[in-house]
């Protein structure tokens, strides 16, 4: 499969259910950047669209296309944020957060009074957890998170999870709020909306990327086409 032409295509899908005068929520990632580059395009024809970013990489794709960038605060709407994904189950329970925007992703996503995500179709799953799972935390008394995160997921089942820190060349990644990533090596999930629920209770967690309950559609995007699910 060429996952490019199945994150171009499924963008392209998406697409059509934006129109002039829209606030758009704006993924982050490689798929969204599609989506964020088709509407540079509509821009150039003459379009008018706000666009609220979910990442700093994504504001400044925006910004670079003309779209116009609002901040979150400055309105009440956003008719439809649309985003990546690193899985997604038939339940419409997703993994996200690979690329480290999960918090501002879930808030834009959770906000927005439509969901589309967008994926090449090798994000489609029977159940969650081959990819570890991306955790925010606050990075004051990280150390003591990470441990509360430990007796969570082994309270949920979980016997032996692997947790690190995100780190590039030894230096722990910040996200754009200056947050830290945990990435959690769990094996499959069987109840996401149980662990997304039991991690959100810990104090020094900020989401998970465990993203249950809020998508309304899915576009999986293949060589040859688009398949959608709603
Ligand atoms: C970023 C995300 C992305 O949407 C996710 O990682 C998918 O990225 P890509 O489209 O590059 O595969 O959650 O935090």
């Amino acid at each position: 499969m060429d996952k490019e032409a199945g994150k171009r295509l499924a963008a392209e899908e998406a697409a059509k259910h934006v129109t002039t005068d829209m606030t758009l929520g704006l993924g982050t990632g490689s798929t969204a950047r599609y989506f964020v580059d088709i509407m540079g395009e509509r821009v150039k024809q003459g379009w008018t669209l706000r666009g609220i970013p979910t990442s700093e990489e994504t504001r400044r794709q925006a910004q670079s296309l003309g779209i116009e960038i609002i901040e979150p605060d400055e309105t009440t709407i956003i008719d439809v944020a649309i985003d990546g994904t690193d899985e997604a189950d038939p339940s419409f329970n997703l993994i996200k957060g690979g690329g480290a925007a999960l918090l501002r992703e879930k808030i834009v996503a959770k906000a927005a009074r439509k969901f589309i995500v967008i994926a090449d179709k090798s994000k489609r799953v029977v159940a969650l957890g081959a990819f570890p799972l991306p955790i925010e935390i606050s990075p004051f008394s990280w150390a003591l998170t990470v441990s509360a995160i430990r007796a969570a997921l082994t309270a949920n089942g979980f016997t032996a999870p692997r947790l690190s820190l995100r780190a590039t060349d030894g230096t722990p990644v910040k996200t754009d709020g200056g947050n830290l990533i945990i990435d959690a090596e769990l094996g499959r999930i069987d109840a996401p909306i149980e662990l997304e629920r039991a991690l959100a209770a810990i104090p020094g967690v900020l989401e998970s990327g465990l993203f249950c309950g809020m998508t309304d559609m899915i576009i999986y995007g293949d060589t040859d086409g688009v398949s959608v699910v709603k």
